[in-house]
């Protein structure tokens, strides 16, 4: 970063190099070396860097009106977005369901949290305003949504948040809170959800939030088949409304338009960001159900809660010239088998012995160390296992996603990747190479 920079960086003793241009799942920087993007930034990029028609359409929105207040005005490309997206969704979204577009996952965060309450009031249900959430989840950086979220790093420097509730078990089978494994457990970690009810007051709970596949915090991590069945059963039988956190998860990221859709569940509210404009333009949705939006329509009429951007024009016609693209270039199809192939690709690390666990779903993958495979025991924090790695790919112009704390805020590390959908089975090769070599050079020191 150049001394005489004017950026607030995210660290100072970091050097960030000026990306300039990019291609495919590449990243060229001023000084011209080309980076391999393994993660699409942040599970961000899903149909890949530098596709011009997206600039074309977001250039013509321009053109005609870029911006109109949604106090006074829709426009044509959110009315349309939010139509797809509804037709994408699990089937309680499809008659009757509404979206409300934010400029990223926190506002989508803070806009179902608000949402929420607002629908116990407009059943007369004053009191249910508490919102519960999962250790080990990341909702987004904005106060309210990291109230929500246990991740214990992210969280750290800014306690005590505003006023929270509580968070119960996550769901991580490698490294289970209750030591126990799936299916004699009977998925007791779901079941905390019903203890936490029990024991605090289901009457005050407004929603329960959590990512159907955890992203960032713990790599990946897939519940086991049942557990989001449970826990929206649990969610339904105590009148609080399940939100599906799928900022990371949504447009077709697990190889399903929503990861919910695995397991047949319907939400009541679906968060996505990301992969929605593909990191064209910051935008984010929260798909809001039918029954959620009767209750609005039927009580006020009206949402207490709005962003001057909400809706953007330019950013909802970005959001449609990428669906354009992952359908016409059939790219939902390929998550799953480009999964596969970058798994195969990654399957020979398995065999190393600091190498504890590789999961996840379609291109939604995590690579976790360990420092002893039989007891899934990690390494201490200082020793920066995640970041090492990193470092050490960076050698090898591969950019991957590291973060630690997996196993108890603290304590953990892995790396996620999340590639464009357009991987090619020789950039995944690419990806495999140069993690084994970094596994390599980082554990023999
Ligand atoms: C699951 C999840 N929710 C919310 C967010 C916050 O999104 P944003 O950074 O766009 O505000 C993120 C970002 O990483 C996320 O992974």
């Amino acid at each position: 970063m150049p001394t005489s920079s004017g950026l607030f960086p995210r660290n100072f003793k970091k050097t960030f190099p000026i990306a300039v241009r990019g291609k495919g799942c590449w990243i060229i920087t001023a000084d011209g070396r080309r980076f391999l993007d393994t993660s699409g930034q942040a599970a961000v990029v899903c149909i890949g860097h530098g596709i011009p028609e997206i600039g074309r359409a977001m250039a013509e929105q321009s053109s005609q009106i870029a911006f109109a207040h949604t106090s006074q005005f829709h426009t044509a490309p959110a009315e349309k977005l939010a139509e797809r997206l509804l037709a994408m969704a699990p089937p309680n979204f499809r008659r009757g369901g509404r979206v409300y577009f934010t400029s990223g996952g926190s506002e989508a965060t803070e806009t179902a949290i608000k949402l929420a309450r607002q629908f116990h009031l407009e059943g007369g249900q004053k009191n249910r305003y508490r919102v519960l959430s999962r250790r080990q989840s990341y909702h987004g950086s904005t106060l309210g949504a990291m109230s929500v979220s246990g991740n214990v790093a992210r969280r750290a420097a800014y306690e005590p948040l505003i006023p929270e509730w509580g968070h119960i078990a996550s769901c991580f089978c490698y490294h289970c809170p209750f030591e126990k494994t799936f299916p004699q457990c009977q998925l007791v970690c779901a079941d905390d959800l019903e203890v936490f009810l029990r024991e605090h007051g289901a009457g005050e709970a407004a929603a329960f939030i959590f990512e159907p596949v955890v992203g960032a915090t713990l790599g990946a991590a897939v519940p086991p088949d049942g557990y989001a069945q449970r826990i929206a059963e649990i969610c339904l039988r105590n009148g609080i409304l399940l939100i599906a956190d799928e900022v990371m998860t949504g447009m077709g990221r697990t190889g399903k338009p929503f990861a919910v859709q695995h397991w047949g569940v319907e939400p009541d509210i679906i968060l996505v960001g990301k992969g929605v404009a593909s990191g064209y333009a910051p935008l984010g949705a929260v798909l809001v159900s039918a029954r959620v939006v009767a209750a609005f329509e039927r009580g006020s009429g009206a949402f207490m809660h709005g962003f001057t951007y909400q809706a953007h024009a330019v950013s909802t016609a970005a959001g449609n010239a990428v669906l354009d693209y992952l359908e016409s270039h059939k790219l939902f199809d390929r998550v799953n088998t480009a999964g596969q192939k970058l798994c195969a690709a990654l399957s020979p690390l398995q065999s190393h012995p600091n190498v504890g666990d590789i999961r996840g779903s379609g291109l939604l993958l995590g690579v976790e160390f360990v420092k002893d495979k039989a007891t899934h025991e990690p390494f201490q924090k200082e020793q920066d296992i995640a970041e090492k790695i990193r470092e050490a790919c960076l050698e090898e112009n591969v950019l991957v996603y590291p973060t630690q704390g997996c196993v108890d805020g603290v304590r953990g590390d892995h790396i996620l990747l999340a590639p464009p959908f357009t991987i090619l089975p020789e950039e995944c090769a690419l990806i495999a190479r140069a993690l084994q070599s970094a596994v390599a050079r980082v554990f023999a020191s």
